[in-house]
């Protein structure tokens, strides 16, 4: 059966047209409550069904969409939550000015067939008296965690609470966030939350930056100065490639890329072992290169797995 798609142009609302009568299942719902989601995850849990979840603080953009595909292969129910959780953003960091756009990401993801958009509020997450953390010890110290300390147990926090409460069999997490990804994995192996971790590769636009709602913050120029994060990352590929394997050499070219582009200040360059994200010397058998860069006011990450 074909599906077509079309704005109401009224209320910004997608309706979703077929040869068949419409039936309310077809649509995505939007749940704001928590007691909602839960008793809904209830109900598709009792009926046998597999619930795959995609976390997001939305402004969606394709690299989020491409998760969001991922996930509904992966299972008979797709949940997509947009919340901008305060507790990962640091007292400077930007928490208020962090893009957001309700109507378009509900339009993307009813498009993409999610059935439900979980949307909870900050009342409702972190009521007053909330004071229980997840902290995920050695994995949230190196990389990003020095630059932004407590932005990981924030992550994990919320990431706990979301899986509680949607209660998914599985969720499709980014690899363009690698320590993120490891630290939820570590979570729910410590913790035992039985959610199933997939990591989903690095979505780029066609000239090598990776997608990222914080590509939004960038100027014209900014943009362009951007590309030295992928630039630098498939320089160190070919240097690979051609035999070089000595974290010290390769790590000297990336730094050298990164200050040569006037905009751009690195904020660390990394090789690190992909599971405990602890420094190497050499490239081993699959080894993370991890970057964070600020072009202008704009902090960007990015990374690649190198196997020689
Ligand atoms: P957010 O930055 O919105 O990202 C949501 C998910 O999309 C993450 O798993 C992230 O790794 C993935 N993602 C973002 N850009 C991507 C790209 N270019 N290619 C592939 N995946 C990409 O990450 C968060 O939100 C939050 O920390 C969250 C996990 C929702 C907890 O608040």
């Amino acid at each position: 059966m074909k599906m077509e798609y079309w704005s109401d142009g009224v209320v910004g609302t997608l309706f979703r047209y077929s040869s068949t009568p419409l039936l309310q299942s077809g649509f995505m719902r939007i749940i704001e409550h928590i007691s909602e989601m839960q008793d809904w995850s209830e109900g598709e849990r009792c009926q046998g069904r597999r619930i795959v979840m995609v976390p997001t603080m939305g402004f969606l953009h394709q690299g989020h969409l491409s998760l969001v595909r991922d996930g509904k292969k992966r299972g008979d129910r797709l949940v997509v939550s947009i919340y901008v959780n305060p507790k990962q953003f640091g007292p400077s960091e930007d928490f208020v000015s962090y893009p957001r756009d309700f109507d378009r990401d509900r339009n993307l993801l009813e498009l993409e067939g999610a059935d439900v958009l979980f949307s909870p509020t900050n009342e409702e997450m972190y009521p007053a008296g909330h004071q229980t953390y997840v902290e995920v010890e050695n994995l949230s110290t190196p990389l990003c965690g020095e630059s932004r300390p407590g932005h990981f147990r924030g992550v994990a926090t919320v990431v706990a609470k979301l899986f509680n409460i949607v209660r998914p069999h599985a969720a499709v997490f980014g690899c363009k966030d690698y320590q993120q990804l490891q630290i939820v994995r570590r979570m729910v192996k410590d913790l035992n939350l039985g959610v199933e971790i997939v990591g989903h590769p690095i979505v780029r636009h066609p000239d090598g930056l990776a997608m990222s709602s914080r590509n939004a913050y960038l100027s014209m120029a900014e943009r362009e100065a951007a590309l030295c994060l992928s630039r630098a990352l498939r320089q160190a590929e070919t240097m690979l490639k051609e035999g070089e394997t000595s974290s010290a050499v390769i790590l000297e070219r990336v730094k050298r890329e990164i200050a040569r582009e006037p905009l751009a200040r690195l904020e660390y360059a990394h090789l690190t072992d992909t599971e405990n994200l602890l420094d190497l010397d050499h490239v081993g058998d699959g080894s993370l290169l991890a970057l964070a860069v600020r072009i202008g006011k704009t902090r960007l990450i990015d990374n690649v797995i190198l196997r020689p």
